[in-house]
């Protein structure tokens, strides 16, 4: 394959969906009137039955008052399911599946953290299927199952600014019986409409603003390292063209504008500047329509083996008992090994993503590009108070062969990197991941 990093002119396809997306301050308070257009639109005459996904955290907030307010103004009728744990995992699934056949909905609304929206994808799955959430994950974990077609119309309404849940047809969730995070991806589970409002963010305590802050960095930086999408097979039946297409010319728009944003107001939303948090949900948002177009790979794929093997250990400002790592720490903690380990595979795009980040340039030199864009997120992490590196997080040098075994399992997100990871090589990155500063 010929091509600088890609090129667009030759044979292979790349594919792009989104939901209808509304963005902006206030933009909560629209949640009703979308709603009843979507219920409309497909016939529905009369009260629309909502079922309403969101967080039990959420229930006494002014966030969920306003978006009740708004349903019940259009003539909604509103059943809500807040059952869930902070991190969506199957069994959260099985009972929101229940909830949702219960419901008979017209349109389902989800209001919350990734963890919510996943829940919701995949719970609607499971509801309109009669299939176990564990058999549409890939082989060994799963049956490797297609979702077999349609679902509720769904409308995500992110509360937080780093999964970018809301514009993926993507679903993480823990399968409790393996202690472990699987991925599954279907076209049928991109919701329909997107609301961002980025003043469900103002209330973020700090280390969440921090974790889901990197947590969209690294969805940027992943796209836009990963391997080119013409370096995927691609098949010819378009059903089967998978949502991790690889690096592609509509996520790299997004993920260059997204690495800007967070190297100019990561610092400053973690410190609660209302601007930056406005900053880093738009960031978030592009940084999800990025990763659902070309997928993630290696921070997010040796992410995994780290809330696997995680034991007594809490975060700050999180309601989750021991043992407990969020999403986006688990994702970052290995950052700054990863791209010295990737930057030889696609050298002037770590460059480039460094100098988006804020780093200065003192040499030109693509070979030094792993360094440099190293140094950067080291600064960006110590700034914002993320652990130093994997000891922080309770876990040492004896720990490096589970939790390379663990995370070679992930085997589309390796192969999505710019350059092929041997479990020798993973294991390397965690030894130098245990601490960075
Ligand atoms: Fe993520």
């Amino acid at each position: 394959m010929a091509c600088h990093y890609y090129d667009p002119s030759d044979s292979s396809n790349f594919t792009v969906a989104m939901p209808r997306l509304t963005f902006g301050r206030g933009s909560l308070a629209e949640l009703g009137a979308r709603t009843r257009i979507l219920a409309r639109d497909r016939g529905v005459t009369g009260v629309i039955r909502v079922a309403l996904v969101t967080d039990p955290h959420l229930l006494p907030t002014s966030i969920l008052r306003a978006a009740l307010s708004s349903l019940r103004a259009a003539q909604c009728e509103v059943a809500i399911f807040s059952e869930l744990c902070v991190e969506a995992d199957d069994l959260s699934v099985a009972d929101a599946a229940r909830f949702l056949r219960d419901a008979r909905p017209h349109v389902v609304v989800s209001v919350g953290g990734g963890s919510v929206i996943d829940t919701a994808k995949a719970a609607m799955v499971v509801a309109r299927y009669e299939t176990p959430v564990n058999e549409y994950f890939a082989p060994p974990m799963g049956a490797g199952k297609s979702v077999p077609g349609p679902l509720w119309p769904h409308i995500a309404c992110p509360t937080t600014s780093g999964t970018g849940s809301e514009c993926t047809p993507v679903s993480v969730l823990r399968l409790t019986a393996l202690r472990c995070k699987f991925v599954f991806a279907s076209a049928y589970m991109l919701p329909d409409v997107a609301i961002v409002d980025p003043a469900c963010t103002d209330a973020l305590p700090r280390t969440m603003a921090a974790s889901t802050g990197f947590d969209a960095l690294s969805h940027a930086l992943e796209c836009y390292t990963a391997k080119p999408y013409c370096d995927w097979e691609v098949s010819a039946d378009p059903r089967l063209r998978p949502s991790t297409q690889g690096a592609n010319p509509w996520s790299d728009l997004l993920a260059k504008e997204v690495l800007s944003l967070c190297g100019q107001y990561l610092i400053d939303a973690v410190e609660g500047e209302q601007q930056a948090r406005d900053k880093m949900s738009w960031a978030a948002t592009l940084a999800g329509i990025a990763f659902g177009h070309a997928g993630t790979h290696l921070p997010h794929a040796m992410s995994y083996g780290i809330t696997h093997l995680m034991s007594d250990i809490e975060t700050a400002d999180y309601p989750q008992a021991s043992p407990f790592i969020p999403h986006g720490i688990s994702v970052a903690v290995s950052l700054p090994a990863i791209v010295r380990f990737t930057a030889p595979g696609a050298p002037m795009r770590h460059q480039r993503a460094a100098q988006l980040l804020g780093a200065t340039l003192d040499s030109t030199d693509p070979n030094a590009s792993g360094a440099l864009l190293s140094a950067r997120l080291i600064e960006l992490m110590a700034k914002t108070g993320l652990p130093n590196g994997l000891l922080a997080l309770g876990f040492d040098a004896s720990d490096l062969p589970a939790l390379t075994e663990s995370s070679m399992r992930q085997g589309r997100a390796i192969g999505n990197a710019p350059r092929l990871a041997s479990s020798q090589d993973m294991q390397e990155m965690y030894r130098q991941a245990l601490q960075h500063w």
